[in-house]
């Protein structure tokens, strides 16, 4: 029998926050560590999207995303953006975190991040509890470092950031 929480032997993870918006440009934002570089040219990316949350019918409303890297001075928000859903919360303004216009995608990018990585999903596969979507990389911001600033990004030790809410 293995353990429901098996995935936690791949600990520590890099925590983003993803951004999403329906057709109407209503943005959401969620917490994930499931995702990883899969291409190098096209660059591509793939993200493990569950069922039952928002975000993934916001992914198929637009065939559209945001990658944000989050140092860890954020790690509030992301604990926020990951245990309500969008379905009943308005993150950006529970979080307080800003959003910007993209470049090439209709998802907002959140300004306090430390890079924006916009994507256009290219392919989908059921992963039975999960749906994993490619994106291909359309556009990458990045914000500039200070000479001699140290910033971490923000990483999950092992699954202590989470308290999921019911879907
Ligand atoms: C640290 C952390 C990592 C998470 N990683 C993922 C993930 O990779 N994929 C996923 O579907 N949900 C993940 N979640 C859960 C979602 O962020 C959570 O269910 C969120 O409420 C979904 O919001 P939504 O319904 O607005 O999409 C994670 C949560 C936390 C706190």
């Amino acid at each position: 029998m293995i353990d429901e929480k098996y995935y936690r032997i791949f600990y520590p993870k890099q925590v983003l926050l993803i951004t999403t918006c329906d057709r109407d440009g209503k943005p959401n934002i969620a917490t994930i560590a499931w995702h990883m570089p899969v291409s190098v040219e096209p660059p591509l990316i793939a993200v493990a999207i569950g069922k039952a949350r928002h975000t993934k019918k916001l992914i198929e409303a637009t065939n559209e995303f945001v990658l944000n890297i989050v140092p860890e001075s954020l790690k509030q928000q992301a604990k926020l953006c990951g245990s309500v859903s969008g379905k009943r919360t308005d993150k950006f303004g529970a979080s307080a975190l800003t959003p910007e216009p993209s470049m090439q995608v209709k998802p907002p990018s959140i300004k306090e991040c430390l890079a924006n990585i916009e994507c256009k999903v290219v392919s989908s596969y059921d992963a039975s509890d999960h749906v994993i979507y490619i994106g291909e990389v359309v556009h990458i911001k990045q914000s500039e470092k200070k000479e001699g600033e140290k910033i971490r990004v923000l990483v999950d030790a092992e699954d202590e950031l989470s308290g999921y809410e019911k879907p």
